[in-house]
């Protein structure tokens, strides 16, 4: 029997925070085995708010650089670059016109971002979810592994999957496969080290409030050092009461490789001092190949270059496929 296929993506906006490595790419890393998996950098996501053109290629690169240090492995693994496969942009329109205006207006994370944009709001940020739609379906893909602030979209892509198959597919026959998330809990929501409640963000102004995947170890030690604790001695897991407790408890859980039990007999009678310098050592171990690795992959671009090429051959063939038969079901003149 063939694998099923996962799907996920990143934007090329920025460094890689820990809350992308612990909510999806960790994650892609540890199943990839089982599954045929297509990775992308997500750089038409990336434009959806307004951004500096002198630093999007190379922000491109660098996340391209990152997956493949965090463990990517081409072996299981297709990288590409979602640009390059035109086929996106195009099921992009074609679900435009099949999408109701009132499902998009629905979702939480454009009502919050168009709040932080204010006046400034574009068309794209609203059929952002409409791209990411395309992106899946184009590969039938079976899963897609995501942190949690995705679930919404995860379903919308559904509705829509079910929409086409609805008012195109023939009888046994959907035009679209639907796919299914897939959501880790350990890590699926890792929140920002200045505030406990609010998830752990690349627009938050504050660098204070989140650990990138390429920070130095004093940087981390600085961050960790003067992240929001609390007054309270004893360090414990899910008091509503104590949400960066909770977080730094969990952080320390998962890159420490411990079972929450463990952590929470080790922690129950610990302060701030004494946890403090166990989380900020494990953070940089965890990180440092990482770091050492990625430094070796970008003193080598023509490596880069050429899995890049490879990657969006690879990916063209089966976007394409789909992208033909999607256009066949809503009735286009094939081209001659
Ligand atoms: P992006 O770049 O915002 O996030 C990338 C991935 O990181 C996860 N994530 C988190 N997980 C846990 N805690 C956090 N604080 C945290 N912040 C981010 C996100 O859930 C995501 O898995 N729209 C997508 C990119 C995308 C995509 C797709 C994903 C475009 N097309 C198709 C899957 C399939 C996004 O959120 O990017």
């Amino acid at each position: 029997m063939s694998k099923q296929r996962v799907l996920s993506g990143i934007q090329t906006t920025g460094n890689l925070h820990l809350g992308n490595y612990l909510g999806a790419i960790r994650n892609w890393v540890e199943i990839q085995s089982q599954y045929d998996n297509f990775f992308f950098f997500a750089d038409l996501h990336a434009i959806t708010v307004p951004y500096d053109p002198k630093t999007l290629a190379d922000n491109t690169y660098n996340l391209a650089a990152l997956y493949l240090a965090c463990g990517i492995d081409l072996q299981y693994s297709t990288i590409f670059v979602q640009s390059h496969v035109t086929a996106h942009s195009e099921l992009t329109w074609l679900l435009n016109c099949i999408t109701p205006l009132n499902w998009l207006e629905r979702m939480i994370q454009f009502k919050e971002k168009a709040i932080k944009q204010g006046e400034n709001v574009s068309v794209g940020l609203l059929d952002y979810p409409v791209l990411m739609a395309a992106d899946i379906l184009l590969y039938d893909a079976d899963k897609v592994p995501v942190g949690e602030d995705q679930k919404q979209h995860l379903e919308l892509t559904r509705d829509i999957a079910v929409r086409v198959n609805d008012k195109f597919g023939k009888k046994k026959e959907p035009v679209l496969k639907i796919p299914e998330p897939l959501i880790r809990p350990e890590g699926a929501r890792v929140m920002s080290l200045t505030d406990g409640t609010k998830k752990m963000s690349k627009s938050d102004p504050s660098e204070m409030s989140r650990i990138s995947l390429l920070d130095p170890p004093e940087e981390i030690k600085k961050k960790i050092k003067r992240c929001k604790t609390d007054p309270i001695k004893g360090l414990v897991f899910d008091d509503p009461e104590r949400p960066e407790c909770h977080n730094l408890l969990s952080l320390y859980q998962i890159l420490a490789n411990k079972t929450k039990q463990e952590v929470a007999t080790e922690c129950q009678d610990m302060g701030w001092g004494q946890f403090k310098p166990l989380l900020t050592e494990v953070t940089v171990e965890s990180l440092k190949p990482i770091q050492d690795k990625y430094q070796e992959i970008m003193d080598n671009k023509d490596y880069l270059n050429s899995v890049l090429k490879e990657g969006v051959a690879k990916a063209e063939e089966v976007a394409n496929t789909t992208l033909s038969r999607v256009k066949d079901a809503l009735g286009y003149l094939p081209r001659l």
